[in-house]
Order: structure tokens, then C-alpha cells, then sequence
């Protein structure tokens, strides 16, 4: 396996200095010793997952992991929402919701915990809460089971079709989980991490923070696109590259493709009934070569499952109707699968839906490229961004330009402009207008420290947030004070008192 290939990361792993901040120990707390139900939210980097993790590792409850595409499940080393409670993929009808096999596990559940929550919709929340309350025989909402949201709802929000669009709209406020029906008859109390631990360059946090409420100048803009690469530039090897739409996504990797010195096979989608070209879940002519860097884009049925929809893979030999790939040194051969367009009427208040064409083709796209969409939840050291003809919905600019650990990590083709900021103000609605006027007091505020740095006006006895994380860190270790004394070259008596601080600060 080449070392430079890219790589999506396939389960949350405690990093080794992992910081405990009392808001952390209070949440896993709550999670385990209560049976409420809860949103656990905080901006992109703050720890949500790395919580849950943790929380998997030390409970002693029932629970199942659950996240809505495959690559968050895998993320969260748990299921998709689909496969766990066996929906189909289209919207749900009652009839839908199945008696699920494994009685016992669903009797005695306590938990259910879902990562990458803002991609949750409404409708997917309350099939959950109908499956739960059928299979557990129970009125109570989500069956007596405790839901544990997890995810930023200023991250991109749910995909709803544009056959499921006037569904939606019939049902439903909005397509968040929180204007689903059960959301109001569930208590769920929100919770926020509010420590930022993937980046720590308090200039680029504050930035980042920025894009999130969609409240940027122009100085702001200059910083970012200062990260433009000029036109002879070439992604690196083992760099990703992010893009809103799939058509962009499919070009840069036909032309990675054409780089690469081997045979090309192609094999063709078999299409039956109606399937519009823009729907296509994968290219209708794919081109593949040995050597081609790709994603498999469905879940793999088998058992044990070798693959989830989002797994990242080396195509090692090819036939004419032959694909073997190899995913970290092991070899498998990849089938054919179907995907199907349904076709959705309304009879009463049952939605009536009929499958109106089918889609044959391997589960297979190139993957030198992928959407923003795959990559939510994903943290990379260097990322390449191509904002292309520009985002097109909430949170993507954000979800793009957070996935990086420090600006210069992030290479961007063109430039970013205020109408890559899209915002839906609907997700005030439920967090409350407040929370607008704090996080941009927070960014005020933070903004004026820096400069005042920045203009050598700074007081050197203050902390930034990345002296904070390093203190912490030397702290978290055991290293002696005497040690930190001379990594941070601070006196002794401020190191107590600011580790003191940090340690209430973020109870
Ligand atoms: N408590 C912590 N201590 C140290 N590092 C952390 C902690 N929480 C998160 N990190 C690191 O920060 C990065 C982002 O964490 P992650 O859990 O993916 O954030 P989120 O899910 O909120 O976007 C990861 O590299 C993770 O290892
Ligand atoms: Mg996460």
C-alpha cells in the first residue's frame, strides 16, 4: 500500500494526550449516570466524538452507536441509522417500520447515541422513535431508550431529495431533527464543549469561527485567501481534495486518472426505468486503472463487512468484469449493486412510494477528490479546497476550511467569497437568538487580543488559548512544575494559578 495515499479516518482513537476539561468529565458523567435525553453540541474540533468515544470505552450501559452516512458511522464505530433499525433508502412509511431480529439487544438498550447529528432529518428522527416504540412495546417517547444527539447544527445540514422535497415541506417546519415531532415530546436538554482541541492557533480558531456564524470581513477574507495557490500548483500526494459539488469531484479525478500509466478498463452502468443523469449515485462509464485511488460508496453486505460506503481503497487487478481492490494490504473483489429511484404520492397521510427505475454499476468512484458532504467529521493535516462555483448550501464552507489542523495546512484553488458563507438562520430558532450575540462577543473579543499581540501591546503575564493547551498538556503528562517552568518560561506561581483557572474555567 503506498504511504501516500488518503486516507479517511476509520474510527475515533483517544489521542494520547487526552485532555479531560471538567466539561468533558461532566458530560460523560451525565451520559452515564442519567437517563436524560440530550443534544451534546460545540464548534468543529471541540472533542464531541473523541467524548463519545471516550464514553464507549468506560460505560457500562446498553448502548448502540448510530450516524447517518456510512463514513460517520465508521468514524463513530457504530452503525448507520439504516442499517441498524433496517429502514429503507427512501422516506419511511409506517409499514416501514420493522420487528427488528435482535429482540434482546433492543429490549434492554439504554442509550442510543448519534454522531454527526445535523445530517439527522426530522423524518429519519421520528422513524427512529416509531421503530423504537413498536419494537419495545412502549408509548414513552424513543421507547423509553435515551437518545444522546451529537453534531453542530452549523455544519451542513440534512440532504433531502427533490423527490422528498414537497414531503417535507408538507410535514415538516424544517428538515432538522429538532422540527421533527418527537423532538418536542423528548426533553432534550442542550449541552456545549466549548474548548477547541483540533486547532490550537488561536488566530485561525477565532477565524474558523467566524466562517461558522457567517460573520467575516474583509480582513478575514484576506487571511483565508492567502492560502490560494497560484495556477501551476498540484495537490500533493496523500492530499485530499474537497469540493461542494460531485461534477467537480469527478473531474479532478478523471484527469488523476489519466496520469497514471496502466491499462483502462471501463465498465457500464446497466440502466432500467427512469433514473435522471443528475441523480447518477456513480459514474454511468467507470473508468478505472490498477493503482487508481477509490472510495466505495455503498456498505458491503457480507459478514464480517469489509467495506462501509465512504471506505477508501487501491484498485489492485482488473478484468473485464472483474474489480479487485485492496483495502490496507487486504485484497477483495468488489460486485456489482443496484440503487433505486422512488417515486413518492400521497394517499391520505400514508406516503405512497413505488420504485420507478433501477441503477446497476460497481459501487466504485475515484478518489483523489470527494465531496465536503463525505469528509464532515474528518480531521486532515493538509486539506486542498476547490469551493468551485461557489457552496451551495449551510455549513459547507465551514465543514471544508475546519477539517484542517492549522491554516497552512489548508491549499485552496480558488478563491473563498461571502456568498460561500450560506446560513440558515433557522438554526437560531431552536438554539435561541442569544447564542448569536455571544459567539460574536466571543470573536470580538478574541480579535482584540490578538492584535493587541500582535502590536507588542500584549500583556505577557495573559494566556492564549495555545499556552493554555500546552500548559495542559504538560500538565496532563505529569511533567514536574519545575519542567513547565522551563518549556514555557513562566514563574512557577502563575503556572498554579493558571492551570487552577483552566481547570475551573471549563467546568
Ligand atoms: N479532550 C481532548 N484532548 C486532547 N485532544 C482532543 C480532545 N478532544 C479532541 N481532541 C483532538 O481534536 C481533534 C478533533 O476532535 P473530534 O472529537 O473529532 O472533534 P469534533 O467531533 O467535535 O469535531 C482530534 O484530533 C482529537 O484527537
Ligand atoms: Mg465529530
Amino acid at each position: 500500500m503506498p504511504e501516500d495515499k488518503i486516507k479517511l479516518d476509520a474510527g475515533t482513537v483517544l489521542p494520547e494526550n487526552l485532555i479531560i476539561t471538567e466539561e468533558f468529565r461532566k458530560l460523560n458523567n451525565l451520559i452515564e449516570n442519567t437517563s436524560s435525553n440530550m443534544f451534546i453540541t460545540g464548534k468543529a474540533g471541540c472533542g464531541k466524538s473523541t467524548l463519545l468515544e471516550y464514553f464507549r470505552q468506560n460505560t457500562v450501559k446498553n448502548y448502540v452507536i448510530l450516524a447517518y452516512t456510512g463514513i460517520t458511522a465508521l468514524k463513530a464505530r457504530g452503525k448507520t441509522i439504516h442499517s441498524f433499525f433496517k429502514f429503507p433508502p427512501r422516506l419511511i412509511d409506517n409499514k416501514d417500520i420493522k420487528i427488528l431480529r435482535d429482540q434482546k439487544l433492543i429490549k434492554e438498550l439504554d442509550t442510543i447515541l448519534i454522531d454527526e447529528a445535523s445530517l439527522v432529518s426530522a423524518h429519519i428522527l421520528d422513524a427512529i422513535d416509531k421503530s423504537l416504540k413498536k419494537n419495545r412495546k412502549s408509548k414513552d417517547p424513543f421507547g423509553g431508550v435515551q437518545i444522546i444527539l451529537i453534531g453542530d447544527l452549523f455544519q451542513l445540514p440534512p440532504i433531502v431529495g427533490a423527490a422528498e422535497r414537497p414531503f417535507f415541506e408538507k410535514m415538516y417546519k424544517g428538515p432538522y431533527f429538532f422540527n421533527s415531532k418527537i423532538f418536542k415530546k423528548s426533553n432534550v436538554d442542550t449541552h456545549e464543549l466549548t474548548k477547541i482541541f483540533r486547532q490550537s492557533d488561536e488566530k485561525f480558531i477565532n477565524l474558523l469561527n467566524k466562517i461558522r456564524i457567517s460573520k467575516i470581513e474583509d480582513d478575514d477574507l484576506k487571511l483565508i485567501n492567502a492560502r490560494v495557490q497560484d495556477d501551476n500548483f498540484k495537490v500533493p500526494k496523500g492530499v485530499i481534495l474537497l469540493s461542494p459539488k460531485n461534477s467537480k469531484v469527478d473531474h479532478v479525478n478523471n484527469k488523476n486518472l489519466e496520469l497514471i500509466n496502466s491499462p483502462q478498463f471501463e465498465f457500464k452502468a446497466e440502466i432500467k426505468g427512469t433514473f435522471y443523469e443528475k441523480e447518477y449515485p456513480v459514474e454511468e462509464n467507470l473508468r478505472l486503472k490498477v493503482g487508481a485511488q477509490i472510495m466505495l460508496v455503498k456498505n458491503d453486505n457480507s459478514t464480517p463487512q469489509k467495506w462501509v460506503n465512504g471506505t477508501i481503497a487501491i484498485i489492485s487487478k482488473l478484468d473485464k468484469n472483474r474489480i479487485s481492490i485492496d483495502i490496507d494490504g487486504e485484497i477483495h473483489q468488489v460486485g456489482t449493486e443496484s440503487w433505486e429511484k422512488f417515486e413518492y404520492r400521497l394517499s391520505g397521510k400514508k406516503i405512497i412510494s413505488s420504485s420507478i427505475g433501477t441503477f446497476t454499476q460497481y459501487p466504485i468512484k475515484l478518489a483523489w477528490a470527494a465531496t465536503i458532504h463525505k469528509c464532515q467529521g474528518q480531521t486532515f493535516k493538509n486539506v486542498c479546497v476547490d469551493m468551485d462555483e461557489g457552496a451551495f448550501t449551510h455549513g459547507q464552507t465551514y465543514v471544508a476550511l475546519s477539517r484542517a489542523t492549522e491554516l497552512n495546512g489548508i491549499f485552496l484553488i480558488k478563491k473563498i467569497t461571502y456568498r460561500d458563507l450560506i446560513f440558515d438562520k433557522r438554526v437560531y430558532e431552536f438554539l435561541g437568538n442569544k447564542l448569536e450575540s455571544k459567539y460574536s462577543k466571543e470573536i470580538t473579543e478574541t480579535d482584540k487580543v490578538i492584535k493587541q499581540r500582535e502590536n507588542g501591546a500584549y500583556d505577557k503575564s495573559s494566556w492564549s488559548n495555545d499556552d493554555d493547551l500546552k500548559l495542559l498538556n504538560f500538565y496532563n503528562k505529569g511533567i514536574p512544575l519545575q519542567g513547565i517552568v522551563n518549556m514555557m518560561n513562566r514563574e512557577p506561581s502563575d503556572l498554579r494559578r493558571r492551570i487552577k483557572k483552566i481547570l475551573e474555567k471549563l467546568s
